[in-house]
């Protein structure tokens, strides 16, 4: 455990340190501990974001035996493997555990595609066969099949396995699914976009919100797409502390939290905790590619941008040849999710090939902090200790 001057000499706080340093007589190392602590029975209040490929079962329970709240994410998933991923966390650590579903209303139930317009296909396909050309793949000129309805049978394996929190993303649960999850001893953490629907999840009976600012990596967190990128795109210094006045449910931050000034700073902004994602796919035990972990401790905080290329949702990436060429393009886009079904043979060639230009790199804007490969559980601890040694460096700042 860190000391309170190592504390504040992570958090690059050298000014602070001396003035503590000379004030301050040993004492035990300080612990943070929130509402949110006590609420999921974790030790420290920094949450793992669900990441489809990335959050494996490896890294969530990192994240668990290091203190904080890994989730496992479950789209995308057979019901059978998201079972099975919740027992390997389970073999991994008998501490809380999150498992998260994207509830976007395109799933809910999937959009139609056998009626969707020959020319918009067209125009899609033309651009997605550029990639395939150059890839050796073989051209697709239709419409990906409607999706299977899978949401009811992933939630039932969910609730089945009593996971200890259900999360939410891209979409706020119903009144019915939070029924089901405190029914079986369940927390239910609901993530949101904007201030109208963090009062809507609160609602609905959430017990914790994840404020989701627009720095954010991934999908932007409403379950109807947007009419343009701009909208329900919050900075999180806005959008943390008009959530927390209106909801009386625990609020953390989510959005280019990546390290102690992250979590001092949402904390400060009446949060009780952090969301963190990004930072979490350039650790030892994501699922992320190599070129991926490579390419995000090389960007720049300016190399991100929203985008619904890949998915159909706008979700923030970073910028690479494919997001390049298919808005230079023009071409429209598939329902969500539809599009990421079209363009999945493209991903995985990109995958197999290594190549960062084609392949989908979710990034947020914290990207420019990344600076190394740590292992999960370093994180959380560096997070916490630096977060501690900001906070009492700025209590000395307060003088009478
Ligand atoms: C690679 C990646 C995958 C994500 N997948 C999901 C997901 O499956 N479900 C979800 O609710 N949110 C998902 N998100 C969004 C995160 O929950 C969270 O809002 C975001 O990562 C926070 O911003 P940050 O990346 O700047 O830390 C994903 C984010 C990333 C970066």
């Amino acid at each position: 455990m860190p000391t309170r001057r190592d504390t504040l000499r992570l958090a690059g706080f050298a000014g602070l340190a001396q003035a503590a340093s000379a004030s301050a007589a040993p004492k035990a190392p300080s612990r943070l501990r929130t509402p949110v602590c006590t609420l999921l029975g974790i030790e420290h209040p920094v949450l793992q974001a669900p990441m489809q490929f990335i959050a494996t079962p490896a890294l969530v329970a990192a994240v668990c035996e290091a203190g904080g709240l890994g989730i496992l994410p479950g789209i995308g998933l057979p019901p059978d493997q998201l079972r099975a991923n919740i027992q390997e966390v389970r073999r991994l650590t008998r501490r809380p555990f999150g498992v998260n579903l994207i509830l976007h209303s395109a799933l809910r139930p999937p959009v139609d595609m056998s009626t969707f317009p020959s020319e918009t296909t067209r125009a899609i396909t033309s651009v997605l066969n550029r990639f395939r050309a150059r890839l050796g793949l073989p051209e697709r000129n239709e419409a990906p099949a409607t999706l299977p309805d899978v949401l009811p049978a992933l939630f039932e394996v969910i609730v089945r396995e009593r996971a200890p929190v259900f999360s939410t993303g891209v979409g706020l649960p119903t009144a019915d699914m939070v029924t089901r999850c405190h029914q079986s001893g369940m927390k239910v953490l609901s993530m949101v976009a904007t201030v109208t629907d963090a009062v809507e999840a609160e609602r609905l009976g959430a017990d914790v919100i994840a404020a989701q600012g627009s720095e954010a990596g991934g999908h932007r967190s409403v379950g109807v797409k947007p009419p343009s990128p701009e909208r329900a795109a919050i900075g999180g210094l806005a959008l943390v502390p008009q959530v927390v006045r209106k909801v009386r449910v625990p609020v953390v931050a989510a959005g280019a939290m990546m390290d102690g000034r992250g979590l001092a700073a949402a904390l400060a902004l009446g949060a009780v905790g952090v969301l963190m994602g990004t930072r979490f796919i350039a650790t030892l035990e994501s699922g992320a590619p190599p070129f991926y972990k490579d390419a995000l401790q090389n960007g720049d905080s300016d190399e991100t941008t929203l985008s619904d290329a890949f998915t159909g949702h706008y979700a923030r990436f970073l910028r690479n040849r494919f997001l390049d060429e298919y808005r230079s393009s023009g071409a429209p886009v598939f329902p969500a999710v539809a599009q990421q079904l079209a363009a999945r043979d493209i991903v995985e060639a990109a995958a197999k090939n290594g190549d960062p230009s084609l392949y989908p790199m979710y990034a947020g804007q914290g990207v420019g902090a990344i600076d190394g490969i740590p292992a999960a559980g370093d994180v959380v601890r560096t997070s916490v200790a630096e977060a501690i040694g900001i906070l009492e460096g700025l209590g000395a700042l307060a003088v009478r």
